[in-house]
Formats: structure tokens, sequence, C-alpha cells
């Protein structure tokens, strides 16, 4: 589930300034972390905390953790050690802090936090979320913390309460909504089917109301979130399930929605009117996340992928026949427990193959409670990093492949934000790359044609299709 750095936190967009208590809130991992900090930040908006800069000028600070490999626990760990030096000089100062763990190592470690970090008041998994104020409420480090991991009947989404018109416009041009959580399909290294519970859908109700909401306040794009997002199948207004293409041709309809966007997918839920949807839906951007992990039929056995490399290789020739300038992207594992040098170099030749636009890649992290964390065939250390080494300089080659590709090309890009120079905005291309122009702030929200003059390692520098090089600011 990753279209962004899985490590670098995410300060929330839920609280807005103001007067009162404070409140910190820092999302690790993924987008529906990112989501669900923004929805915390709404639910304590409404107990009338605002927004702190940092932890230091916070009465209470959440840290929203992920589980996914151990070093992103460890960074948990070492921040919460921080934080209990912070909350002892505040106390000093006769000022309380509260500190809450939430998030996915909040469910798959649960009152061990409390053991680990005594400065913790409440460890609070993701599933209990709403219920976070009246938690709080009850809760305090000095009586030994609370715990609160259980998955409750109530649907999380429909408890939480609507941000208010303020905190959705701090979310900008580009929003996330979560449409789906959870996962069934247990692959043999994943912590996220523990974390975050069985498989469920938002009714398409919601998600519309949701969305109008969000566009109502100048979003332009919606990235529609889930582990499994195209397993997508809510409840639809006549009460049948709808299919994921299906809600994405139905939001398509909302005449200020610019752009609609999925992710994360599993290959084997990619049907064939998902796939036709590339094709026939205009607003549906041409950019895939769809993890392969590995492109060894043997180790994708042994991590209960479900599906085999040529599997994958007949969903990009589908994908890439519906819409052939399509973004491709994706999550490789190197190291897998068993995963010999031929097995690699599969997975190397995969990654050859399909020429991805942009890709994540980790070095297999055993994680206590899922099968393969135990197994026999564990990868040395230095085997792994050569591995992701060799794969991570090939996949930058296709990147930039990619990225060059659009040199002098002529892309609509929605502008986001002003850059970092004078006069210039920063926007996303419809392949999600990022672009910088000349051009004037009242684009923000808009989408315009640029011409593609220039590549840096993680952006494209263009001009407004149209406008002179040293004026830049006219509309083509
Ligand atoms: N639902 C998504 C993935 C969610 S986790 C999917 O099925 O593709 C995001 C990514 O983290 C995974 O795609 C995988 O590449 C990586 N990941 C998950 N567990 C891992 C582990 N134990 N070690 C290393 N990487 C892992
Ligand atoms: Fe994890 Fe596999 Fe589920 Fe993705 S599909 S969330 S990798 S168990
Ligand atoms: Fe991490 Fe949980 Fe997301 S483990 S990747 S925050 S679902």
């Amino acid at each position: 589930m990753t279209m962004r750095d899985p490590n670098a936190p995410e300060p929330t967009a839920g609280l807005g300034p103001g007067r009162g208590k404070r409140a910190f809130i820092k999302a690790y991992g993924c987008q529906m972390n990112v989501y669900d900090a923004e929805r915390m930040g709404d639910l304590l908006a409404r107990e009338g905390y605002a927004a702190a800069d940092d932890a230091a000028g916070a009465d209470l600070v959440i840290l929203n953790t992920c589980h996914i490999r151990e070093r992103a626990s460890q960074k948990m760990y070492s921040e919460l050690g921080r934080l209990r030096g912070l909350k002892g000089e505040r106390a000093a100062a006769g000022i309380e802090t509260r500190i809450v763990v939430a998030g996915c190592i909040a469910q798959a470690e649960g009152a061990e936090v409390l053991r680990r970090a005594p400065g913790v008041d409440l460890v609070i998994g993701p599933g209990s979320l709403h219920r976070l104020p009246a938690l709080l409420a009850g809760a305090d480090s000095r009586a030994g913390g609370h715990v609160e991991t259980d998955f409750p009947v109530e649907d999380k989404f429909t408890a939480l309460p609507a941000p208010t018109p303020e905190a959705t416009r701090r979310r900008g041009v580009s929003a996330f909504v979560t449409v789906q959580e959870g996962c069934d399909k247990f692959c043999a290294f994943c912590v996220v089917p523990y974390t975050r519970g069985a498989e469920y859908s938002r009714p398409v109700a919601a998600i519309l109301a949701e969305v109008i909401r969000l566009t109502e306040a100048g979003v332009r794009e919606v990235t529609l979130i889930g582990q499994n997002v195209n397993a997508y199948h809510g409840e639809g207004p006549g009460g049948g399930p709808w299919s994921l293409p299906r809600l994405i041709a139905h939001l398509a309809e909302l005449p200020n929605l610019a752009r609609i966007r999925y992710t994360t997918s599993h290959p084997r839920d990619m049907d064939e009117a998902l796939i036709k949807a590339h094709g026939g839906v205009p607003k549906l951007m041409p950019f895939l996340h769809l993890p392969v992990q590995s492109g060894s039929d043997r180790v994708l056995r042994a991590m209960n992928r479900g599906h085999g490399a040529d599997d994958y290789r007949r969903i990009v020739d589908q994908v890439r026949a519906a819409r052939p300038d399509i973004a491709l992207s994706s999550d490789f594992i190197v190291g897998f427990p068993g995963e010999s040098d031929t097995d690699f170099e599969d997975t190397m030749r995969l990654a050859r193959d399909v020429a991805f636009a942009s890709n994540f890649a980790f070095k297999y992290s055993p994680r206590p409670g899922t099968p393969a964390a135990g197994r026999e065939g564990q990868v040395d250390e230095a085997v792994k990093s050569e591995r992701l080494g060799a794969l991570q300089t090939l996949l930058e080659e296709t990147r930039q492949a990619f990225n060059q590709a659009t040199l002098g090309r002529d892309i609509d890009v929605l502008f986001e934000k002003s850059a970092r120079y004078p006069g210039q905005l920063s926007g996303k291309s419809p392949y999600l790359q990022q672009v910088q122009a000349q051009a004037p702030l009242g684009f923000i929200g808009e989408v315009r044609a640029v011409t593609v003059m220039g590549q840096e390692r993680n952006s494209l520098n263009g001009r407004l299709a149209g406008a002179t090089m040293t004026g830049g600011a006219q509309a083509a």
C-alpha cells in the first residue's frame, strides 16, 4: 500500500489552528494510517483540540504506528523514549501531556507497548479509533495505562464525526478516502490480516457522501484506498454489492471531481471490469500500483500470493491493451525465506520486462506471528542487501526511463500547491509524477497542460503549454 515513503511520518490535516488544548498526531506507514490520523484529528477538533506544531507544544501526542517491517517498530520505541522525556519536563513545569499509541503496532503488541514504554497512557487499535475521546478520558499512564484492541461491531467509519468544512478544506486538492479495510489473504510474510482484521468494504452511500463533501471544499482528486482496494464489494444503494469499477464509474459522474485513483490492488482481484475501466473512464488516472512481490513462481507459492509470475505478466498485458500509456508500479520483497539466486534472477527479469514507472523494494523482515517468520532458509542479511541493491538499481533505471519518455510532451497537471521557487506551483501528472511549473496561484486546483522541459531526480520541470520561456504565467 505505498505511493509514499512508507517510513516518513506525515503531519495530519484533520486539526486546525486555534486556542485551547493542542494535539500532535503523526502517521507512519501506509495511506490508511494517514487517513485514520486525519479522522482522529476530526474527532479531536470536535473535542476542542487545535493542532500543535510539534510534540513539544502538545498536550496530547498520538503516534499512528506501522508494524509492517521491524524497522518501523524500532523507530516508534525510540520516538516514545523521547516523548517520555518531554512528558517529564512538561510535568516538572506543571503541564500534563497525554501519549497515545494507535495504529498497527498498537493492535499487534497491545500491553507490550505499555511495558516497554511506560509513559504511554493509551494503546488503541485501528478498529477502535472512533472511541478515542472516551477511552482517553479513562486512561492514565500513572495508573498503568489502558489497552483497547477490539474490533467492535459498530462501524468505525459511521461512528466518526464528519470533519468541519474547515478541516475538509485543509485536505487540499487531493484527498484519500478509505473505501475498504482489512485483508483475508494472509500472505505468509504480512501482518496486515492480524493488525487490520477481516476484509470490510464501506457502503457506497457513505463513500459518495464523503467524496461530495470533499469536492464541495475544493478537492479535485480522490484516491480510493484500502489494503485490498480492488476486492471492494460495498453495499450499493439498491442493497446488492458494488464492485470497485462500478464505484469508480459512479464517482466519475461528479462534475467537480477531476481525477480518481485507487490503491493498493492485489493481482488476484484485478478483474476484467476494472481493467476495462482504465480504457473507458477518462477520470480514472493511468496509474496502477499492483504489487508483485517476486518474479519467481516458487517464491510466490511460498508467499501464499495465489498467483504466478505469468498471471501477473498477463494482467500487465491486458491493462496495457486497455490503456497503452498506463504507468505501472509495484512492491517487491527480496530475501524471502528460501529465495535462491535463480529465484531472484526471475524477479530481476520480471522487473526488466514490465519496466515499472515507480516502485518500492524491501528486504524481507520476519514479523512475529506470521507463518514465514519461523521458516527454514532465512536469507543472510548481506545477501538481502546485495539483492536489494541490484533490484533498486534496475528499478531506478526503468523509472528514469519512464520519466524521460515524457520530456517534450504536453501533459495534464493538477496543480496542488506552491513549489520551492517563487511563482512556481507543483502538481501531479496523470502518471503520478510531481511536476513544477511557473503558474499563477489561482491555478491551484486546476488541471492545465504543461510541456515537460526537464527531469530532476524525483520530479519534472515544465512550463504551461503555450506560455513563453520567460513569462510562464499565461494559460494556454
Ligand atoms: N495489500 C498490499 C500490501 C500491503 S503491505 C498487497 O497485497 O500488495 C505493503 C508492502 O509492504 C507489501 O506489498 C510488501 O511488499 C511489503 N511488506 C509486507 N510485509 C513485509 C515484510 N514482512 N517484510 C518486507 N516487506 C513487507
Ligand atoms: Fe498483506 Fe498479502 Fe493482505 Fe497485501 S494481500 S495486505 S501483502 S496479507
Ligand atoms: Fe503499516 Fe498497518 Fe499500513 S502495518 S503498512 S500501517 S496497514
